[in-house]
């Protein structure tokens, strides 16, 4: 059982799937784990750290993948690298599939058997392979600090003999997992803060976090949870609603950091270019939905924006990627979870089990085509 391990050509990306931990343990699995050279700098890992941790180093990422009969990335792969891949290989990432048809077209027809870590369930079994969230969890840490960091002032109250400083009032929209650290971390910091969401379930958990929750709590939040647990698109009736909420609560904030996501669609609308205006010169915005379309008028993707008014609003890319050592570390973990549910210990060779929950839930392509049911080519007559 061969793994390969490349650096993630994405310039953006600064995040690598495996660190000397998980190597360990895939060599413990019996595998034997090529990595390219470089791959974990950016998130402080050197060559010799992983050779002491039992992989090869590979000059290239060519000699990485050559013969691996696993390949694990944290972004998808593209065309160079599939050319590397041999037919059949398991590659596991983020494979961000919503609207990217043709990418997964040619990882189909490039024969890898490819696996989406995001469509992980989030049953308990899985909570350890669980991406969103480890992932989420550091993004909703990393927005706090770089809102604090973008604002001239302190965040908690501070009484000198010089006078009084008063905390900083923090809203943070969309409580999931993001929003939920995001929460707990203004609060370590000092801040004051509220919090809003659409699913019922939210309160109680921003309640316990100790920040006050403020929504619209009609007949229509009260159905705003799936099944699966995540917010519905509200209809336009709620959204004016809660539009009139948020202005007003909206321009007494210090910061803002928006997390609402809903999944396979673009991120809701919250913050309007009015509300921005409403704000206080500056008073910071971190809109961390902001590669989904974003929560708030103004952002712009990778760039932190000064409005006219003096409001900062932070459009980070890749927030996880701006703590990649720990980013790395918990993701690593995830994939190395995964993959040994894939590996016959005995035989120490891999087996899948195709028909899997896990399994199923994620696979896109394989043999050739795409199989996930969710991503099914278009025929002509389904697209007319
Ligand atoms: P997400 O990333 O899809 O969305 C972030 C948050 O935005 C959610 O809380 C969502 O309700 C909220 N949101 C959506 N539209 C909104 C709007 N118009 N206004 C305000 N807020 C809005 O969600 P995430 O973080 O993935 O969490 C979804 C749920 O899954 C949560 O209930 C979480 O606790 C649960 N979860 C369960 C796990 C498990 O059981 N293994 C693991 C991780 C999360």
């Amino acid at each position: 059982m061969r793994i390969a391990v490349i650096t993630e050509s994405d310039a953006l990306e600064t995040r690598v799937a495996a660190t000397p931990e998980t190597v360990k343990k895939l060599a413990a699995l019996g595998a034997s784990v090529s990595v390219q050279s470089g791959a974990g700098l950016a998130s402080g890992i050197v060559d010799a750290d992983y050779e002491a941790a039992g992989a090869t180093v590979a000059a290239t990422a060519a000699a990485a993948l050559d013969g691996a009969d696993v390949v694990l990335k944290v972004r998808r792969p593209n065309a160079d690298e599939l050319k590397g891949m041999k037919k059949g290989a398991l590659v596991l990432a983020i494979m961000d599939p919503y609207g990217n048809d043709a990418a997964l077209k040619a990882m189909a027809d490039a024969g890898v058997a490819s696996f989406a870590m995001e469509l992980m369930p989030r049953i308990t079994r899985a909570q350890v392979m669980d991406v969103l969230s480890s992932q989420a969890n550091l993004a909703g840490y990393r927005a706090v600090i770089d809102a604090a960091a973008e604002y001239g002032r302190g965040l908690p109250m501070m009484m000198t003999a010089a006078g009084t400083v008063p905390a900083a009032k923090i809203f943070v929209m969309g409580a999931g997992v993001a929003g939920l650290q995001a929460i707990a971390t203004a609060r370590r910091l000092g801040g004051v803060v509220t919090a809003t969401d659409v699913r019922p379930a939210a309160k109680e958990q921003v309640e316990s976090l100790g920040a006050k929750f403020i929504a619209v709590e009609d007949e229509e939040f009260k159905q705003a949870e799936t099944s699966g647990g995540y917010a519905k698109e509200m209809s336009k009736e709620y959204q004016a609603k809660q539009a009139a909420l948020v202005a007003s609560h909206i321009a007494k904030q210090d910061i803002v950091v928006t997390t609402a996501l809903i999944p396979g669609r673009p991120a809701p609308k919250l913050i309007s270019e009015d509300m921005v205006m409403s704000m206080k010169p500056g008073s910071v915005i971190v809109d961390l939905a902001v590669e989904r379309g974003g929560n708030v008028a103004l952002a712009k993707p990778g760039e932190v924006v000064t409005t006219p008014n003096g409001v900062k609003i932070v459009g980070h890319l890749n927030v996880p990627g701006r703590l990649a050592a720990t980013s790395s570390a918990l993701y690593a973990k995830n994939l190395f979870s995964f993959l040994e549910t894939m590996v016959d210990k005995a035989a120490k060779a891999l087996a899948v089990k195709w028909d899997d929950e896990l399994v199923k839930a994620t696979n896109l392509t394989r043999d050739g085509a795409v199989v996930h049911p969710n991503f099914q080519p278009k025929t002509a007559e389904t697209a007319a």
